[in-house]
């Protein structure tokens, strides 16, 4: 839930393209066979007839009752469709173990340097303007690995 509303507010590829294969009509505009589309990700991650108050962090948009909700193509991480992110399951896996990993041992806060509110990068991958800094704070656990 939390790695899908992370994605939600910053998905890598803020747009995806893909080029019409015919002619094709919608809501009454003709768009011609050959014309390259774009998909607006962040647009849509964050439009509020889709995600009510979408800029706000709610992981529960995503529980089990509620995922079921969730336009799949309101929702496009890793894009869709036969040239979806090939790497998706690997990607997934792998973020949830690092979470896992280093929340086992330490939790997250901000401190002064923490830029409030996240301002972005202006290039073609979503990433912030700076790096994110955070403090690391120990937890209290009966064994201490990584
Ligand atoms: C959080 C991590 C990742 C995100 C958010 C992500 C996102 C995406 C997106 C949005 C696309 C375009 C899909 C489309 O056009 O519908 C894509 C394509 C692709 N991704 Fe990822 N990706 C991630 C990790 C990975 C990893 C780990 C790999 C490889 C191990 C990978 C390999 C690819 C490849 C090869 C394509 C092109 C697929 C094609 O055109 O058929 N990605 N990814």
């Amino acid at each position: 839930m939390v790695v899908n509303e992370s994605m939600r507010l910053f998905p890598i590829a803020s747009r995806l393209e893909r080029m019409t294969k015919a002619s094709v009509e919608v809501n009454g505009v003709t768009v011609p066979k050959g014309v390259v589309i774009v998909v607006p990700i962040y647009t849509l991650h964050r439009d509020p007839a889709l995600w009510p108050e979408p800029e706000a962090f709610k992981p529960e948009r995503f529980s089990k009752e509620n995922k079921d909700n969730v336009d799949p193509y309101a929702f496009l991480p890793f894009g869709a469709g036969p040239r979806n992110c090939i790497g998706m399951r690997f990607a997934l896996l792998a973020m949830k173990l690092a979470l896992v990993m280093v929340l086992q041992n330490f939790s997250f806060v901000p401190c002064k340097e923490t830029q409030i509110p996240l301002e972005l990068g202006v290039e073609g991958f979503v990433t912030p303007a700076v790096p994110i800094k955070l403090k690391l704070e120990p937890r209290a656990t009966d064994s201490f690995s990584i």
